[in-house]
């Protein structure tokens, strides 16, 4: 199996993890990616279950609308059972690493919301300690250059994503060869730079269920 029939194959695992609790007036709380991209597709064929979702960036809104899945902000749903979202990087801990798509912020807002989050991602996922995949941190405009100085003092190597803007209209830093070995710890650290939004860490809110597309099948981390 290649790398997308194993995103395919988790996206499918998803859908039989969550179809069982759906009710007519379910909110799914739906991440940004590839591997959200195939779980959105397959949503989309038990779309007359549940009542609608609330997406994570803008990309995913329009997925979610082209397949006629009615889109809700956040602000005006009470919460939701599921948040279902794919991952840069995981550990045993179901601790990770996002933002590769720049998405971060509002995937760890609406992930903090959802009372399950399950992270989907393809075994290549699955690392001993996170940090391989590079930090990224979103960062308000004007402070780039304090909060790469400050990431520096941290231990990082942060490198700026050139020509990338988030839907929140900030910049991000992907930070190189920093030391991940107390994911809480510098979760807290970076979040409390002043300039940074928040950075890909999710370590205080970690996954609930980790399912990982494997040549052998899926497996569950819990
Ligand atoms: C986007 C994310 C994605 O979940 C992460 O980058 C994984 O993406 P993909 O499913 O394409 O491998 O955090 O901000």
């Amino acid at each position: 199996m290649n790398q997308d029939q194993l995103k395919q194959a988790v996206a499918k695992a998803a859908i039989a993890e969550i179809e069982p609790h759906l009710e007519s007036d379910s909110i799914i709380g739906i991440g940004t990616g590839s591997t959200a991209n195939f779980f959105i597709d397959e949503l989309a064929r038990i779309k007359n279950e549940f009542d609608g979702a609330v997406a994570s960036s803008n990309a995913t809104a329009e997925r979610l609308k082209k397949h006629g899945i009615p889109v809700y902000d956040l602000n005006s749903v009470a919460g939701m059972e599921y948040y279902i979202d794919g991952a840069d990087e995981t550990n045993h801990h179901l601790e990770l690493i996002k933002g590769g798509g720049g998405a971060l912020t509002r995937e760890k807002i609406v992930a903090a919301v959802a009372k399950k989050f399950i992270c989907i991602a393809d075994q290549s996922k699955k690392v001993d300690i996170l940090g391989a995949f590079p930090l990224p941190v979103e960062v308000i405009p004007m402070a780039r250059s304090y909060v790469a100085r400050e990431l520096v003092k941290l231990g990082g190597d942060p490198v700026y994503r050139e020509g990338f803007t988030t839907d929140n209209g900030n910049i991000i830093l992907d930070v190189f060869n920093m030391d991940i070995t107390a994911p809480k710890q510098l979760e807290r650290d970076i979040n409390q730079l002043v300039g940074v939004v928040t950075n890909g860490l999710f370590a205080c809110r970690p996954a609930d269920i980790v399912l990982l597309g494997t040549a052998d099948g899926i497996e569950r981390l819990e």
